[in-house]
């Protein structure tokens, strides 16, 4: 009984303890590589996206990112998750052209995006995504922060990961040494240099800079949620803890009077 009671409180604290992103990762043991630590605001149990820098990081998505990688969830309404106003989230999606179709003689169009859009893909399928990156296909960048062992530092450490290789690694045509990629050989060429971008908030474009905001960008992207799983998460632990303080008392009064032995004749028929 005891062991039951201990597994289910064990049980509802882990659950609590995941929501609030402080369970252990088992990913993250067994790294071949170490990888850099950027202390990112959106990390630990009360973490949050910082706005500016995520905006910062869309930038250098759309400008940079997206010329060879899609991301299929992105829809220019999210940006709203990133404190744009409705207005500026409708101007960003107006500068694309979606196609749209068939009209009435059966023909596809050309219109400007809206805000139920998603952004367009730069290759139509993976085939020319391929042919345009000599054979590698740049991976849908929607969830990636999640996919990747490492998460947001393995992005930042990949993205400024890029080295003169050692001498004893041969690189074929196409493809680029970098010290965080499995295996260290990327078909992806360095994807930032400083100045790459003009922010309007007058940061400073470093490579640093561009692949922390971009991180974050894509760090929100992959769970834009985040933040109000952390905060149910914290709830659900102060609801936990109120209702295990109630539970022991309920427990301790029911049990009362037979453990003063005021009802002997209760687990009588066990004894015999
Ligand atoms: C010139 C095209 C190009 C640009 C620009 C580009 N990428 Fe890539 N990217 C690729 C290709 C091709 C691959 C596949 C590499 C491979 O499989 O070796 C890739 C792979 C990746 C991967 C997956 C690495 C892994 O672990 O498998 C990530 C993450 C990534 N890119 C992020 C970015 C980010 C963020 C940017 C913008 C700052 C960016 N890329 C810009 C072409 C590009």
């Amino acid at each position: 009984m005891r062991i039951k009671k201990t597994f289910i409180l064990g049980l509802v604290a882990s659950l609590g303890f995941a929501n609030l992103g402080l369970a252990p990762s088992a990913l993250a043991a067994g790294e071949a590589v170490k990888l850099k630590d950027i202390e990112f605001s959106f990390e630990g149990p009360f973490g949050t996206f910082d706005r500016a820098a995520a905006q910062r990081g869309f930038q250098v998505y759309r400008e940079i990112c997206s010329s060879c990688h899609s991301a299929q969830y992105f829809a220019f309404r999210n940006l709203e998750g990133i404190g744009y106003s409705e207005e500026m989230a409708k101007a960003i999606a107006a500068e694309y052209q979606i196609t749209d179709g068939p009209d009435d003689f059966g023909d596809m169009f050309e219109r400007p995006g809206k805000l139920s859009d998603r952004m367009p893909a730069p290759f139509p399928n993976q085939n020319a995504a391929r042919a345009a990156n000599g054979g590698a296909y740049p991976p849908d960048l929607s969830v990636i922060v999640k996919a990747r062992p490492g998460g947001a530092d393995y992005l930042y450490s990949l993205l400024t990961g890029y080295e003169e290789p050692p001498a004893d690694i041969e690189l074929a045509p196409g493809q680029y040494y970098n010290a965080y990629m499995a295996g260290h050989k990327i078909a992806m060429p360095q994807p930032l240099y400083d100045d790459m971008v003009g922010y309007a908030d007058g940061t400073e474009a470093t490579v640093e800079q561009m692949a922390k905001d971009v991180t974050v960008f894509l760090a929100w992207l992959a769970e834009p949620s985040m933040e109000q799983r952390k905060s149910i998460g914290f709830s659900f632990m102060i609801f936990m803890s109120i209702f295990v303080v109630l539970l022991y008392l309920t427990n301790r009064r029911i049990w009362r009077p037979i453990k003063k032995g005021a009802m002997p004749w209760v687990g009588k028929d066990e004894k015999a």
